[in-house]
C-alpha cells in the first residue's frame, strides 16, 4: 500500500517536436508539500498542467489520487485546488461574483458557497474589494484572489503554480502561512517556484529541475548535505588572477564552482577559509554565508537559478 497521492512515471509533454518535460518519475506523499525548483523554461508548469489536464500527457504514465489523468481528469479535478501560473480571472464579473461562479463548479450548497466565498476573502484580506472589478485590484490583489478561489472547494491537494510571483514581501509571507496550514490539515500540496527561499520554506521535498528532467529530489536540507558543504566563501575576483585562486582550491581539497568571476567555495567553516583565501591577490569582493538551495542548483546545472 502507497501514501502517494500523485505518481508519475515517463512522464513526457512534448509541443511539436519541442520537448519541454522530458521522462520525468516523481511520487508526491499524502499531506507533504512537494515543490518543483527550477529555472524559467525548466517545464514546470507543463507539468503542473498534465496534473489538473489542461495540457496532455504525450507519453508516460500520470495518477492523481488513484485515478489516471488520461481517462478521470474530470474526478481529479473536482479534487484539486488549482493556482494557475497565468491569472484566468473573469474580468465582467466582480470579485464576489469571481468566487461565486467558481463555487458552482463545485456544487457547494448556495448559503455554505456564499459563506466560503467570504472566508476565503477574509482570509487573503481582500473583503474590501468584494465589489470591484478585477481591473480595479492591484496585480498583487489578483494573485491573491486566484490563490483565494483555489481554496473554495476545501480540496484535498494544491496544484500552486507559482503561487506568490508578484506579491509584495508581506503578501507573500501571508501566502506562505495560510499554505502552511492547509498542511497542518493534512492538504497535499504541489507548488512550484524559482525562489529557493520559498522552496526552503515551505517543501518537505523538492525535484530541482532543469530542461525538463529532473535532477534530484530530496528534502531542502538533504540536498545541501548532499551535494554542497553547510557554508560558502564567495569571492569575486580580477580575471587575471582567477586561475590563480582555482589552482589553490584544488591543492587545498576545497569543492567550488566559479561562473563568471565569482567562485563559491564550499566548507565546513566558512569562517576559516575566509582567513586562508583573504590574502589572495585580486579579490574584489569576500562573502561569508550559509549554503542554500541556489548553490545546490548551481552544482548540478553550472548555471545559476535565474539565469
Ligand atoms: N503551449 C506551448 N507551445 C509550445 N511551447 C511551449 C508551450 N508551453 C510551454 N512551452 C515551452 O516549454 C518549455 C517549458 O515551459 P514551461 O512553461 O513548462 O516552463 P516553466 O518551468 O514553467 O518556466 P517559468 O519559470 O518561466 O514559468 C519552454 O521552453 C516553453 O517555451
Ligand atoms: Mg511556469
Amino acid at each position: 500500500m502507497t501514501n502517494s497521492v500523485i505518481v508519475a512515471q515517463q512522464l513526457v509533454k512534448k509541443y511539436g517536436d519541442f520537448t519541454a518535460v522530458d521522462g520525468i518519475d516523481f511520487e508526491i506523499d499524502h499531506g507533504e508539500c512537494f515543490g518543483f525548483l527550477g529555472p524559467n523554461g525548466a517545464g514546470k508548469t507543463s507539468t503542473m498542467k498534465m496534473i489538473y489536464g489542461f495540457n496532455t500527457v504525450t507519453s508516460g504514465k500520470l495518477n492523481v489520487l488513484g485515478l489516471d489523468v488520461e481517462t478521470s481528469i474530470r474526478e481529479i479535478k473536482a479534487q484539486l485546488g488549482i493556482i494557475p501560473q497565468e491569472d484566468n480571472l473573469d474580468p465582467d464579473l466582480k470579485v464576489f461574483q469571481n468566487l461565486r461562479v467558481y463555487a458552482r463548479y463545485f456544487d457547494i450548497p448556495k448559503k455554505k458557497a456564499i459563506q466560503r466565498c467570504e472566508q476565503v476573502l477574509e482570509m487573503f484580506q481582500l473583503i474590501e474589494k468584494r465589489d470591484k472589478f478585477i481591473h480595479e485590484l492591484s496585480g498583487g490583489m489578483k494573485r491573491r484572489l486566484v490563490i483565494a478561489r483555489s481554496l473554495l472547494s476545501q480540496p484535498k491537494i494544491i496544484i500552486a503554480d507559482e503561487p506568490t510571483t508578484g506579491l509584495d514581501p508581506q503578501a507573500r509571507r501571508l501566502v506562505w502561512q495560510k499554505l502552511q496550514q492547509l498542511k497542518q490539515q493534512q492538504v497535499t500540496l504541489v507548488l512550484t517556484t524559482h525562489y529557493m527561499e520559498e522552496a526552503a520554506q515551505l517543501c518537505d521535498r523538492l525535484a530541482i529541475m532543469d530542461r525538463g528532467k529532473i535532477l534530484e529530489v530530496g528534502s531542502p536540507k538533504a540536498l545541501i548535505e548532499k551535494h554542497v558543504r553547510p557554508e560558502v566563501v564567495e569571492l569575486q575576483l580580477a580575471e587575471a588572477h582567477m586561475e590563480n585562486l582555482l589552482t589553490q582550491l584544488n591543492s587545498m581539497n576545497i569543492k567550488f564552482e566559479a561562473v563568471g568571476d565569482t567562485v563559491y567555495a564550499y566548507t565546513e567553516d566558512a569562517q576559516s577559509l575566509a582567513d586562508q583565501l583573504r590574502m589572495h591577490e585580486g579579490i574584489l569582493r569576500l562573502v561569508e554565508r550559509q549554503a542554500t538551495l541556489e548553490d545546490v542548483f548551481l552544482t548540478l546545472t553550472g548555471h545559476a537559478l535565474d539565469d
